[in-house]
């Protein structure tokens, strides 16, 4: 019989060799006539299957509501910075991506990972936020930098809401909340951000869709996929800044000596 020669690469999520592309096996006409949208394309090609449609349409929702925060935030500003010294489109991107990490945008992953082992383990929002401060670690979808207690995030509410409209069970995102509410009682500005919204709702999309067996699950929050979905929708908003500056051809940016405390 045949043998196979061993292959360089394994790849499972789309196919390029037929007459038409397939997304996880879904024909790509099948992907224009039918109406799938971008969730729908995350789905097929990030998860390898398609997601009932109040998931699809959480997931555009999350990159709608994180695509831009304004050109004060580490990302744009990096971007700003980059499109103004000449640099080309790419660039300017990836200098503001580089920002997104635990701080900024990329703790959405951290998030799922401590609010399902806390909340699975059963522990008080008082014994998870204080074992993490002995440990030293700032909890992850926790605080603000112009977040407040007065001043919540409108992108959070916006998310619990959808999740309770359509969601079967927002267990994780309850615990997050209760954990918010010990934190506000240590500092105004210890709200639950944008990423803990998105990481404790996600855990809930997973396990509540029934899409997902418990090892999936375990496997997306370790390997870390929802953090792309903050690097995927920042990016329409750093490529927004790209343009931007340059269609106001601003010079080459300089920091003013003012604004730096030159000390020894
Ligand atoms: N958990 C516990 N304590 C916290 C947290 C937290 N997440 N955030 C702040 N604190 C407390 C700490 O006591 C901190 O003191 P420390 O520096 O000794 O740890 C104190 O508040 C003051 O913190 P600041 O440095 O003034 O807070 P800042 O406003 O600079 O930080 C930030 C904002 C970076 C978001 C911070 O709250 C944090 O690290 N959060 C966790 C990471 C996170 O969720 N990032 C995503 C933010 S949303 C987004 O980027 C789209
Ligand atoms: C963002 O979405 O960029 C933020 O929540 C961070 C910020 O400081 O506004």
């Amino acid at each position: 019989g045949k043998v196979r020669a061993p292959t360089h690469i394994i790849s499972t999520i789309s196919d390029d060799r037929g007459e038409e592309p397939c997304y996880a096996g879904v024909p790509m006409s099948t992907i224009i006539e039918q109406g799938y949208g971008v969730g729908d394309v995350i789905s097929l090609l990030w998860f390898k299957r398609s997601l009932p449609r109040y998931c699809t349409q959480f997931i555009e929702i999350c990159i709608m509501l994180c695509a831009d925060h304004g050109p004060c935030v580490s990302g744009a500003h990096n971007s700003i910075v980059t499109a103004r010294a000449g640099k080309d489109l790419v660039s300017s991107l990836v200098s503001g991506l580089l920002t997104i990490g635990p701080r900024f945008g990329g703790a959405i992953d951290d998030a799922a990972r401590y609010f399902k082992d806390a909340c699975d383990r059963g522990l008080t929002p008082y014994e998870f936020v204080e074992g993490m401060k002995k440990k030293g670690i700032r909890v992850p979808g926790i605080g603000h930098r112009i977040k407040s207690r007065d001043n919540r995030d409108k992108r959070v509410q916006l998310l619990q809401k959808y999740a309770h409209t359509h969601f079967p069970s927002v267990k994780y995102m309850e615990y997050a909340v209760q954990v918010e509410t010990y934190t506000l009682s240590k500092a105004n500005n210890l709200v639950m951000n944008v990423d803990g919204a998105i990481g404790s709702l996600f855990l809930d999309l997973l396990s509540g869709s029934g899409m997902f067996t418990k090892q999936e699950i375990d496997e997306i929050v370790e390997i870390g996929y929802l953090n792309g979905l903050f690097v995927l929708a920042r990016s329409i908003g750093l490529i927004g800044h790209t343009f931007d500056q340059k269609r106001l051809k601003q010079p080459l940016y300089r920091h003013p000596w003012e604004d730096v405390l030159y000390t020894k």
